[in-house]
């Protein structure tokens, strides 16, 4: 009876504790970082890495470990003791990779942590959160992270990632999330994009992705959120954009984008649209309408011409409007949403008038 009861007790101990072998891989982790400030890893001592490891989490019924979410910025008490925010250095230990129940991994906003992601990431089978933002992480993109079919958030923006955008990202079937802002990925979007089919944010922007804007993309139907600013994207806009059912969003800002503004971005569900700094030309199509509403419409900076369309009077709203530094010339229309337009809005033109500028 005692013998058995004791069996039980071991047994229980054993089922809870986090296995070696992830113990292990933890502690190579670690040891391929520097944390000099907040002592996060001081509680990662002792045999059961389930068991009060800071950012450690392990799946209740497996025991295996299952989430490290690490980051630097956070309400956490630790931080407010320290008073500062994090700060690390080193690199991502490949030893991560054993952890093969992993399905979050967030590292973000270390500052300071380098070296490449580690490319046996894409072998990690349950892998559902990829967050690296806010380090030095260089290198590439692993180029079979489309093997990662249960991940739903990639987010390596604010790093120095280079090379291209790999084709197999595409694979990504599950993927909702993509930020890739702010490193330095070069080469053009693949064209296979269109095959994400549940995303619904693609943050691409302060890269230097080059070539044209796929038409492809319009096929991602849940996409609310593209963001492709500040690269060096060339030829037109698809105007399939506009026919988009759930896009409110659309920044393509500070490229070198050609040929004529899509007649249907005028009266979409997109209601911030940023095209400034870019080389669009020909005429403003006058296909504004009740369905259009822009909280931020931003021409500026671009070679458009003739006259604002009379058609813009019936937009149903317009908060932010910039159509400055252009070839714009005649009277602008009147619309009550108009009356809190500065004349800023307007200036560098060839030759508009009228209210908020000098009369006709
Ligand atoms: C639109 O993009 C330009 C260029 O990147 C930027 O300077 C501007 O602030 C943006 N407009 C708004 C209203 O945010």
């Amino acid at each position: 009876m005692i013998s058995s009861s004791l069996l039980l007790v071991s047994g229980h101990v054993t089922v809870n504790a986090c296995p070696p072998a992830d113990r292990a891989a933890l502690l190579a982790f670690k040891a391929a970082l520097h944390e000099p400030y907040l002592g996060i890893f001081n509680s990662w001592t002792g045999y059961d890495c389930c068991n009060k490891w800071y950012g450690v989490t392990c799946d209740p019924s497996t025991k295996r470990v299952a989430d490290i979410n690490l980051r630097g910025e956070s309400e956490d008490p630790i931080f407010q003791k320290a008073r500062r925010t994090g700060y690390m250095t080193g690199s991502i230990s490949p030893a991560i990779c054993k952890l093969e129940r992993l399905s979050t991994v967030i590292i973000a906003d270390w500052k300071g942590i380098s070296g490449v992601i580690p490319p046996c990431i894409s072998s990690l089978p349950f892998l559902r959160i990829l967050d690296l933002i806010g380090n030095q992480i260089s290198g590439e993109i692993p180029y079979d992270i489309g093997k990662l079919s249960h991940l739903m958030v990639l987010n390596v923006a604010d790093n120095k990632i280079i090379g291209r955008i790999p084709r197999s990202l595409a694979d990504l079937s599950s993927l909702k999330h993509l930020d890739l802002r702010n490193n330095m990925i070069s080469g053009t979007i693949p064209r296979n994009i269109g095959k994400l089919r549940m995303l619904s944010r693609a943050l691409l922007s302060g890269n230097r992705i080059y070539g044209p804007i796929p038409e492809t993309i319009s096929y991602i139907y849940r996409l609310s959120d593209l963001d492709l600013s500040l690269n060096r994207l060339s030829g037109p806009i698809p105007e399939s954009l506009g026919k988009m059912s759930v896009l409110g969003t659309l920044n393509l800002d500070a490229n070198m984008i050609s040929g004529k503004l899509p007649a249907t971005l005028l009266s979409s569900r997109i209601s911030i649209l940023n095209l400034s700094r870019n080389a669009i030309e020909g005429s403003i199509p006058d296909f504004f309408g009740p369905r259009s509403y822009f909280m931020m419409l931003d021409l500026s900076y671009n070679k458009l011409k003739g006259a604002i369309p009379k058609s813009i009077s019936s937009a149903s709203f317009i908060g932010h409007l910039d159509l400055s530094h252009n070839h714009l010339c005649g009277k602008i229309p009147a619309a009550s949403w108009l009356e809190h337009l500065e004349a800023s809005s307007f200036t560098y033109n060839d030759c508009l008038c009228g209210k908020p500028l000098k009369a006709c």
